[in-house]
């Protein structure tokens, strides 16, 4: 088989080294890209920190984080051939002198080399150094040659439309929105890319993926994990802005763009822009009917008993942010007008599922006996991106026997039994597109400001009055009784989740 690889000489920057994003994420993913024959002969990762590390003491870091997160750890073997090729700089984020000593070593590498590196600079940081690793970059040359120098960085981009677009502009003061790579790692997940490929490449659906047989869609990302070690930042930010402005509407545009002409970056992203575009505005006086929110309290996940939010860990005692958002959109082109989209996530929520359901209309005229059928369920298509890899179709069937009973059954597409080994990760998948140039799978400014535009009244909404309800679901439940509020006044509910066949589970990332 063959097997792409980057073969031009890269350096990776990789700023705020010693976090743990760069340590439980980055760098594993990595080394599966170097033991999977994907990264170039010449490589280099250079870690960049305030931390007093050297160029073992960092090694010695980033060994233990492989060892534990790889997908290909077995191979522990190669760890030390790997870590060869990580070398540390130490200096403060926010001194420009750092930045200038940085371009000097890189200046050396290239000389070393023979050959003009292309450099990638990962901010990996928390979002209030983006803006001064820019400026810094930018100062030192290092935004140049333009085709060669790239700039990532990660979700939170802001916590409204203001910051994202100060933050965008920052960025934009010393790299090209061409050299800009903001990442959403939903994008990179295999079950998400799958959603285009299902779409573009099969005839069978498309005709009827529209308001004339689509009577609603549902997206769902839950999970059973509460907030971990992140009080700090979750505090500042809650399920809406943590989830929903990204991962959530980024599926949605997935699911209901417009075809693209062709498999180019830009066309993709601007195909996905229509539809935030079109995404009705939701006025502040319709939010308390259109949203939902709510905050876990103590309960029981896995058989074991977990505290509530509020007695987390760096969690404010009487702390207002929200654990679980639901959200009613309507997109309004001739593709769906009327078709209502429902979007939930939340923490500590009964199970970890994140699905698209499309639910077609139901049949125009009942042929069968009332009594034919006692559960009649309507077709529905799940898109299931994790734990389970799969697609699902539900219909009725005929049950067998001497009369006419009708009865839902299923007909599966299941990752794991079609194709066999491992899918990378998503960050193996987007730092490979960071390498190879290619910003398909990345927000674009305007898809970031645009998806705060369509929450900011919520945002205001929410933040300007006290949820004195909280805590109002317990945890390992489906989220909180009002859950459904953006659905009821349509009649629908949440679609049970589907039983799942364990053995159809594969890893994913
Ligand atoms: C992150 C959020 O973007 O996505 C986390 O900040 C969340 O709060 C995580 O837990 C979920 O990602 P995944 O891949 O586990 O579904």
């Amino acid at each position: 088989m063959h097997v792409e690889r980057i073969v031009e000489p890269t350096v990776v920057v990789l700023f705020g080294v010693a976090g743990d994003l760069s340590w439980r994420l980055i760098t594993p993913a990595l080394f599966d890209l170097f033991v999977d024959g994907r990264l170039p002969p010449r490589f280099l990762l250079m870690g960049f920190d305030r931390a007093d590390h050297d160029d073992q003491k960092l090694r010695d870091r980033l060994r233990e984080g492989i060892a534990q997160f790889a997908r290909r750890k077995r191979q522990h073997e190669r760890i030390d051939e790997f870590l060869q090729q990580v070398r540390y700089h130490r200096g403060d984020l926010m001194d420009p002198e750092a930045y200038l000593a940085l371009a000097a070593q890189l200046d050396a590498v290239n000389q070393s080399w023979g050959a003009q590196a292309q450099r990638a600079f990962y901010a990996a940081t928390p979002p209030r150094f983006f803006e001064p690793i820019s400026a810094h970059l930018g100062a030192a040359g290092l935004n140049e040659p333009r085709e060669r120098s790239r700039i990532v960085i990660e979700k939170p981009i802001g916590h409204d439309l203001l910051s994202a677009r100060a933050i965008n502009a920052a960025l934009g003061r010393s790299f090209k929105e061409k050299q800009i790579f903001r990442i959403d790692h939903y994008l990179g997940k295999e079950t998400t890319q799958n959603i285009l490929a299902f779409r573009f490449a099969n005839p069978m659906f498309e005709p009827i993926w529209d308001r004339r047989y689509v009577e609603c869609v549902t997206i769902s990302v839950a999970e059973s994990l509460g907030v971990e070690r992140r009080a700090p930042y979750y505090e500042q930010a809650g399920a809406l802005r943590d989830m929903v402005q990204n991962h959530l509407l980024q599926l949605l545009c997935l699911v209901a763009m417009e075809p693209p002409v062709s498999f180019a970056a830009d066309e993709i992203r601007n195909k996905k822009m229509d539809v935030l575009h079109a995404i009705r505005p939701i006025h502040h006086d319709q939010v308390a009917e259109v949203a939902a929110r709510g905050q876990y309290g103590p309960g029981w996940i896995d058989g074991q008993r977990v505290v509530g939010y509020r007695q987390e860990e760096g969690v404010a005692q009487d702390s207002p942010v929200e654990t679980f958002a639901a959200l009613r959109l309507f997109i309004d082109n001739w593709r769906w007008q009327g078709v209502p989209f429902y979007l939930r996530t939340g923490k500590r929520m009964a199970e970890r599922l994140s699905e698209v359901i499309i639910q077609f209309r139901s049949v125009p005229h009942r042929t069968f006996p009332a009594g034919a059928s006692l559960e009649w369920r309507p077709a529905r298509l799940r898109l299931c991106l994790q734990p389970y890899e799969g697609i699902v179709l539900e219909f009725m069937a005929k049950q067998p026997g001497l009369s006419m009973v009708l009865r839902p059954v299923e007909m599966r597409f299941d990752y794991a039994e079609s194709f066999s080994g491992p899918s990378p990760s998503a960050y193996e998948t987007l730092l490979f597109d960071v390498m190879k140039n290619d910003t398909t799978l990345f927000m674009r400014a305007d898809q970031v400001e645009t998806g705060w535009s369509v929450l900011q009244p919520v945002l205001e909404v929410w933040g300007n009055s006290y949820p004195t309800e909280f805590p109002d679901y317990a945890a390992g439940t489906w989220g909180p009784y009002s859950a459904s509020t953006p659905l009821i006044r349509d009649g629908f509910t949440w679609p049970p989740p589907l039983k799942i066949r364990r053995n159809g589970e594969r890893n994913g990332g």
